[in-house]
């Protein structure tokens, strides 16, 4: 639940339904009064300069890799399978007793988040099961004292640094496994104790295992944040790691907004970072086969670029800490991607131009790249640019491209009729000034018509 995402939509038009929304899903109790700003729309607080100065590197990152990984992914039938398919405890527990990764699945993982051209990762350390991934003094429900014998946390931190990627661990406030977790809610004695495990657990995490770049919280319930004394959690993570990011799911203000499976930036100069998976599953799922394409991935990296968002992909591995085959493939030729367009993404500032159909588009300074999703083949134009053309070249290949430009239309002539570049060609579009497309109607209208008929 995030009250400070905003359509683009409406966004863009200031429409009172964005208000509407907001009110409808309500606002945390512990959430700041959001800033109101002349005209009523409720828009998130602006970032602060500590806050600008921790997201630098996060949002030149934008695009990590993320990974559910528990007791879960050995039944494979979600992460969720505990609650929805209501097993008993002593019968879930068994699962803790059977885990047993395979020697260096976190080096795999990070290949793989490599090759695919991320640039942070955030795995669960503890998910609603309540077991945890990590060595901890406060419950034997943890991967040293049960099956595996090791502590996970430790060996994907060591890996993802190793392998040069920023690491996140994404913790769950919600407990079904512990005593007080669903009684806290109810009982002042129970929400005591719980609490202070659930702050014990975070400080652990934020002092065992070096530097931490992103805390990703996630399932603030039963509690609200002052339940969860969230802003408090969030001193002491600050105090043990101040350099870190966090986001804002333990019902605190927090840094940055996490819309889920969808796309939907936060207005106001907020950081926003949308999750999602790449098939419909956020544990390993056997038989889960809805697997998004490599372009709906590069799509949906351009649609995040464009507004100056993150994208957190996320992969359920096996039991055994496998990668599906299904997700390397895909994550791996998102990567291949990359390596030809990643600047078009991870150099992105926000964009305005949208039009046409057939393609989409992020923009770096006075550049506007065009990412043809739909190759048409030949030619393609861009309607209304309020700025004039300096040059246009094929990302894939460097190589210049013609063009010409009158009030309405760019006209790019003289492309090759099969698509240069798989799953989608950009085209580098070099303006005299940041281009804007024009969305006024007026333009439109102003464009010369032809006779009824057509003169033969
Ligand atoms: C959903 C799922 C949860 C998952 C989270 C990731 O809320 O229910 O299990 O961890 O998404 O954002």
């Amino acid at each position: 639940m995030d009250p400070f995402n905003v359509s683009r939509r409406n966004m863009l038009l200031g429409t009172g339904a964005s208000l509407a929304a907001l009110g409808a899903r309500g606002i945390a109790q512990t959430v700041a009064p959001p800033v109101a700003p002349a005209g009523g729309r409720a828009l998130p607080p602006p970032p602060t300069p500590d806050q600008i100065r921790r997201l630098q590197w996060w949002h030149e990152a934008k695009y990590g890799l993320f990974i559910h990984y528990g007791l879960y992914s050995m039944r494979a039938r979600q992460e969720w399978a505990m609650e929805k398919e209501a097993i008993p405890i002593p019968e879930y527990e068994k699962y803790a007793k059977q885990f047993n990764p395979k020697p260096g699945f976190a080096r795999e993982w990070v290949k793989l988040a490599k090759a695919g051209g991320m640039r942070y990762m955030v795995m669960t350390a503890k998910h609603h099961e309540g077991f945890c991934n990590f060595d901890t003094k406060l419950t034997d429900y943890n991967s040293v004292q049960q099956g595996p014998k090791r502590d996970l946390v430790r060996e994907y931190v060591d890996a993802a640094r190793a392998g040069g990627m920023r690491v996140g661990i994404y913790y769950s406030l919600m407990d079904w496994h512990h005593p007080d977790g669903a009684i806290c809610a109810n009982d002042e004695a129970a929400r005591r104790r719980f609490v202070d495990y659930t702050h014990g657990l975070i400080r652990e995490l934020m002092t065992n295992y070096g530097k931490i770049d992103i805390l990703w919280y996630d399932g603030g319930m039963p509690l609200n944040g002052a339940g969860w004394e969230a802003e408090r959690m969030n001193k002491m993570v600050l105090d043990l790691q101040p350099d870190i990011v966090m986001n804002n799911r333990n019902l605190a203000v927090g840094d940055f907004s996490t819309p889920e499976q969808r796309i939907l930036a936060s207005g106001n100069g907020r950081a926003w970072e949308s999750c999602m998976t790449l098939n419909e599953s956020w544990g390993y799922d056997a038989e889960d086969d809805e697997w998004k394409s490599p372009r709906t991935i590069v799509r949906n990296l351009i649609s995040c670029g464009r507004d100056v968002g993150n994208y957190l992909l996320n992969v359920g591995p096996k039991g055994d800490g496998t990668m599906p085959e299904e997700a390397v493939r895909i994550i791996t030729e998102v990567g291949r991607w990359l390596e030809t367009n990643g600047d078009s993404i991870f150099k992105s500032d926000k964009c305005q131009p949208w039009r046409p159909s057939y393609a989409t588009f992020t923009r770096t300074g006075n550049t506007l790249y065009m990412h043809v999703h739909y190759w048409p083949g030949g030619d393609v134009s861009l309607s209304g640019l309020q700025t004039k053309v300096l040059s246009a070249y094929m990302m894939k290949g460097k190589q210049a491209v013609k063009f010409t430009q009158d009030d309405y239309r760019v006209h790019i002539t003289g492309l090759p009729m099969k698509a240069p570049d798989s799953p989608v060609t950009t085209i580098a579009i070099e303006c005299e000034s940041v281009p804007t497309q024009s969305l006024d109607p007026e333009l439109r209208l102003a464009k010369p018509r032809g006779k009824v008929g057509i003169e033969i």
